[in-house]
């Protein structure tokens, strides 16, 4: 089972959509295995995104993450990352494909409401800095044997 961190960015926040894209990756049978609502440091921000210094919307993009709240969130299934990402839909939201959470929630290229994960060592590293030891639980959920097909042993 993979693991990814999730953030609905503020611009979600505020405009009331956390249930709803809550409610979209429940519905596909992931798992949310963290979750906290936080306002995220200049120094996380700029830690979150190192790979984007320098770019020219990197400073825009470190004021919007620290302009208000976000929600975090760690999403565990198998194949998340990927799931996720592709849930997402593309980084532009005037660009992302309708039935995605970008493409369906959103007209900006900006203010593009979710960040997710985009490799197993993204996942591990962004886990990392946003949720603290013991906060990412492990539990099963009672309907767990309806979402996989345990039958080889492993979820299919
Ligand atoms: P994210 O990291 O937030 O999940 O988004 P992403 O992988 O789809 O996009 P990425 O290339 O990693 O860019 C990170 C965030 O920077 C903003 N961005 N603006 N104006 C621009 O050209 C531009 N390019 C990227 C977006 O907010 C994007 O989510
Ligand atoms: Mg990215």
């Amino acid at each position: 089972m993979e693991t990814t961190l999730i953030i609905l960015k503020p611009d979600a926040v505020q405009r009331g959509l956390m249930g709803r894209i809550i409610s979209r990756f429940e519905d596909k049978g992931l798992q949310i295995v963290g979750a906290k609502l936080m306002q995220i440091s200049q120094e996380l921000a700029a830690t979150h995104y190192k790979d984007h210094q320098g770019k020219p919307f990197y400073a825009g993009l470190v004021g919007f993450m620290t302009s208000s709240p976000v929600l975090v969130m760690a999403i565990r299934g198998n194949g998340a990352i990927t799931i996720c990402r592709g849930m997402m839909g593309a980084t532009f939201g005037s660009k992302a494909a309708a039935g995605t959470i970008r493409g369906d929630f959103g007209v900006s290229n900006s203010f593009n409401l979710i960040h997710g994960s985009d490799s197993p060592e993204a996942a591990e590293r962004e886990l990392g800095l946003f949720f603290k030891a013991g906060e990412v639980l492990d539990f099963p959920r009672a309907g767990d044997r309806w979402v996989y097909d345990m039958s080889s042993g492993k979820a299919e």
